[in-house]
């Protein structure tokens, strides 16, 4: 009887914190078309699998009235669960609660959370629905972010970390999720800032709406902050599961391995690339006529378009694609598709998932604009990238592989493990265009009828360099394959892969050009 007691009075007291701010405060986030955070954990984890902690955990601020105030959970809810029967660690900002503030509490749970991730190494996710840091806790609420902050950094490259997006987020609730792997945004309900329209008003006078400032296109079209967009919360924790089951659990792990499975029969990869090598076409569909199922899971799908990166499968094993993407400014490598590229080849590297490279550009993009945001900066990041990882490493030319693009997209001078090219292949320093114009100008411009010289000279240069046999006949690249072989041949290379082991020289760490 007594038991019976304790048991009810606990019962009253979790309905109480799973109340979060009250009825009022749920029923205003659920008018935004938002779930509550207990909604989402139990949406996004296996059913029945989440395991709370820290539910009874209350601030102990005393400034600003704060004495007086209770805030169920401090704003935060943590546990562990599952995903698709795999455990994960999480936490979820409760907004209803003084706006998913972190004070010194709040960033114990969280951290506490972190802590457990790292040690059993298991996926972190987070969902993040916070105004940052809470005005009130000062300092304190300073102190708990830098924590965080630590932590993200300690646990990069050794577990997954995944941030959520799903309210307003501002200041340490942005810069957290900056440092994890990957960012998941939803429409008109995420945001991003690092100060609120508020502030900016207050301090520069100008007004602005939070959708203008950082909705959820706007990360994932323009900054390039978001790796994944939804059109709904439901749609963006299908994401998450499908990552997920994509990747390994940790740095020693490998991902699941899924029953080896042919690419689709629609995809017909001897048909995808134009002969004339200046129209455009999707180098997806070349993906998706490779890898097992043409199930190819894109990252970062609309920002830095001209380069495609994403997760296929290879008989049943995880890797990573990196590609030039034609469709979008002929595939040419500027100053976010390297960043792009490069933060992936680093994640693949990190936790040895092999990387398959489709390459087919004209070489970096030149112009004032470019050279002016740091181009040579950003453009030495895919190099460092490249250079560095030491998992497998296979590379297929697909057409033109020109100049710096040639070296920068996974070449054998970067210690790619195969490079095989198709016939298709141009490698040369320039386009044939180009280079004519430059080594045989004054030939073009004395001549009787200087266009017919140029045609003759540029299919002169074609001839000569356009196309895969000079680097052939250096072993630059390893074979010359037809389409059609593509999908068998890398099966192959990835086979005589598995027990690759390359040691860099010792060192703390590189100083990659960040
Ligand atoms: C304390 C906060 C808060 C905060 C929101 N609230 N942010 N309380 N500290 N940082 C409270 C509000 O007072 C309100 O409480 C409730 O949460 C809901 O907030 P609203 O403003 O009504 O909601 P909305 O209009 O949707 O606007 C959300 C918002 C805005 C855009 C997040 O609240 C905002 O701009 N907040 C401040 C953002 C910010 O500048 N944070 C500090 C960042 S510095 P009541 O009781 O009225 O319901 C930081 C340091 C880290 O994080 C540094 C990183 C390097």
């Amino acid at each position: 009887m007594a038991l019976k007691k304790h048991i009810l009075e606990l019962q009253k007291k979790r309905q109480e914190v799973q109340m979060g701010g009250g009825e009022k405060a749920i029923e205003k986030q659920v008018a935004m078309g938002k779930m509550t955070a207990r909604d989402r954990i139990n949406t996004l984890l296996d059913e029945n699998s989440f395991q709370e902690y820290d539910m009874f955990v209350q601030h102990d601020a005393r400034d600003f009235d704060m004495a007086k105030k209770v805030l169920h959970g401090d704003g935060v809810v943590i546990g562990t669960g599952n995903v698709s029967g795999k455990p994960v660690c999480i936490f979820a900002q409760d907004f209803t609660v003084a706006g998913g503030s972190l004070g010194l509490m709040h960033s114990r749970k969280i951290v506490k959370i972190m802590d457990h991730a790292l040690k059993m190494k298991v996926p972190l996710i987070g969902i993040n629905d916070s105004g940052g840091a809470r005005i009130q806790e000062g300092v304190n609420s300073l102190a708990g972010y830098g924590e965080i902050f630590f932590r993200n950094t300690i646990s990069s490259g050794v577990i997954p970390q995944i941030s959520v997006i799903l309210g307003p987020c501002a200041g340490g609730a942005v810069y957290s999720p900056a440092l994890t792997d990957f960012v998941f945004v939803v429409e008109n309900i995420s945001k991003m800032f690092i100060t609120g329209p508020e502030v900016i008003k207050t301090v520069l006078g100008e007004e602005i709406s939070m959708e203008d400032l950082g909705g959820a296109r706007v990360h994932s079209e323009i900054t390039g902050n978001a790796h994944f967009f939804a059109k709904s919360e439901q749609e963006c924790f299908d994401q998450i599961k499908k990552l997920l089951s994509m990747i390994p659990a940790n740095n020693k792990r490998k991902a699941v391995k899924t029953t080896p499975k042919p690419p689709k029969a629609a995809y017909k990869i001897g048909e995808i690339v134009p002969e004339d090598p200046s129209l455009p076409y999707d180098v997806r569909d070349v993906i998706k006529a490779i890898v097992d199922d043409s199930d190819f899971f894109e990252i970062m799908q609309n920002w830095a378009a001209n380069m495609v990166i994403g997760f296929g499968r290879m008989n049943g094993e995880t890797c990573g694609f990196v590609c030039n993407q034609p469709l979008v400014m002929a595939g040419v490598l500027d100053v976010d598709s390297s960043d792009k590229a490069a933060r992936f080849i680093r994640y693949c590297d990190a936790f040895d998932i092999p990387i398959i490279t489709l390459e087919d550009l004209p070489g970096y993009l030149p112009g004032v604009d470019q050279e002016h945001a740091g181009v040579i900066r950003h453009g030495a990041k895919i190099l460092y990238a490249y250079s560095e990882a030491t998992v497998p490493k296979l590379t297929v030319i697909l057409r033109k592989a020109y100049g710096g693009g040639y070296i920068a997209m996974g070449s054998r001078h970067l210690r790619a493990d195969f490079v095989f090219a198709w016939p298709t292949a141009e490698i040369a320093v320039m386009g044939p265009e180009g280079a004519a114009n430059i080594i045989f100008r004054k030939e073009i411009t004395e001549a009787s009828d200087p266009n017919e010289m140029r045609r003759q000279k540029v299919q002169e240069y074609k001839e000569k360099f356009a196309n895969p046999y000079v680097a052939a006949s250096r072993g630059y690249i390893d074979s010359v394959i037809a389409p059609e072989e593509t999908r068998n041949i890398l099966l192959h290379a990835l086979e005589v892969s598995v027990e690759k082991k390359v040691e860099l020289p010792d060192k703390k760490h590189g100083l990659p050009p960040f």
